[in-house]
């Protein structure tokens, strides 16, 4: 359930990368349903159609890009086609990221690359193309999805941790760059979160449930994370940037992990 209203986002155009499947749809969706006009983009054309078709079946306005975040002139596509279709961009969430779990010895350079590659450099492509094109001079919101692990040690996921601890200074530095030009800049770092691809890739290495033990008792949804996103771009968080807000169910702070009975 979504506590914003259906005008809160009204006239404004929401950018979501990876926004065809997962917690990036959820996303997208939430914006729609408060007021937003909508693009999502990806590689997969197809994907990113159907969901732009469901959208619309809904009554939302999307718009579907196929892009590869890793390519600059891709990237530049999107923008552009989100200015022509709809004059403006407000919102910009970056969501598209790729993991496997896998032991440091086990990834091959390319397999390290390829994340760093969409994780880290997708955020910072997308981000600076946006920027150039409409922030820079209108101003609006970033938010980063990111993660909450990268600050320990992970196993199986050097490759994601050093990525997403990428993306997390990347959200400090663009938010103290670009705050004097009207923009926000945040990030939402989910747990594991239920019937996402994202927890699905750990089914084999853990028992699927994801932080069901956290302090709060429940995996996350992706209507949690949407929530989160949506409070970022709202006014009511005009005095917030520069943050990495976890949403996680109180995983990341209970450092010793034992489970005690309510
Ligand atoms: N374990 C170890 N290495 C792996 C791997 C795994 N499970 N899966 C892929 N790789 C390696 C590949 O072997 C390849 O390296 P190589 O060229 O040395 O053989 C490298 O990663 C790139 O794989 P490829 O499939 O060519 O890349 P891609 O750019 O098409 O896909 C991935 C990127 C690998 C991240 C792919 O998993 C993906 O598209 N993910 C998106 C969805 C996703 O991850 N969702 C969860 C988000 S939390
Ligand atoms: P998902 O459904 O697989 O979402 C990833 C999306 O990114 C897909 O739509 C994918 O579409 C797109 N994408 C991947 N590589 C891309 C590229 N090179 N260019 C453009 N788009 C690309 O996974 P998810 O679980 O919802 O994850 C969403 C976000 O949440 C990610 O940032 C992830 O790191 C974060 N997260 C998730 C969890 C979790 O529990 N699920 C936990 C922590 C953090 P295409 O394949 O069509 O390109």
């Amino acid at each position: 359930m979504s506590i914003f209203s259906n005008d809160t986002f009204s006239d404004q155009v929401a950018l979501v990368t990876g926004g065809g499947t997962g917690i990036g749809k959820e996303i997208a969706r939430s914006f729609g349903r408060s007021g937003a006009k909508l693009v999502i983009c990806s590689r997969r054309l197809e994907v990113i159609e159907a969901t732009a078709k469901e959208f619309e079946d809904e009554g939302l306005s999307c718009l579907a890009v196929q892009c590869d975040v890793r390519k600059p002139d891709e990237v530049e596509n999107v923008i552009a086609s989100t200015l022509e279709r709809y004059g403006r961009l407000d919102i910009l969430v970056n969501n598209a990221a790729g993991n496997f779990p896998a032991p440091m010895a086990g990834i091959s350079y390319n397999g390290f690359k390829s994340v760093v590659d969409i994780d880290l450099l997708g955020t910072y492509n997308v981000s600076k193309a946006a920027f150039e094109a409409w922030l820079k001079d209108h101003g609006g919101n970033v938010v980063n999805i990111t993660a909450p692990f990268q600050h320990v040690g992970p196993t199986l996921q050097a490759h994601v941790a050093a990525a997403k601890s990428g993306v997390d200074s990347l959200t400090r530095s663009c938010a103290s760059e670009w705050g004097p030009h009207g923009i926000r800049v945040n990030a939402v770092a989910p747990g594991g979160i239920s019937d996402t691809e994202g927890l699905a890739r750990f089914d084999s290495v853990s028992s699927g449930k994801g932080n069901a033990s956290c302090p709060l008792r429940r995996v996350g949804s992706k209507q949690d994370i949407a929530n989160t996103v949506l409070f970022l771009a709202s006014e009511a968080a005009s005095y917030v940037t520069g943050q990495v807000i976890c949403v996680d169910g109180g995983s990341s702070v209970d450092s010793m992990k034992i489970a005690l009975d309510a």
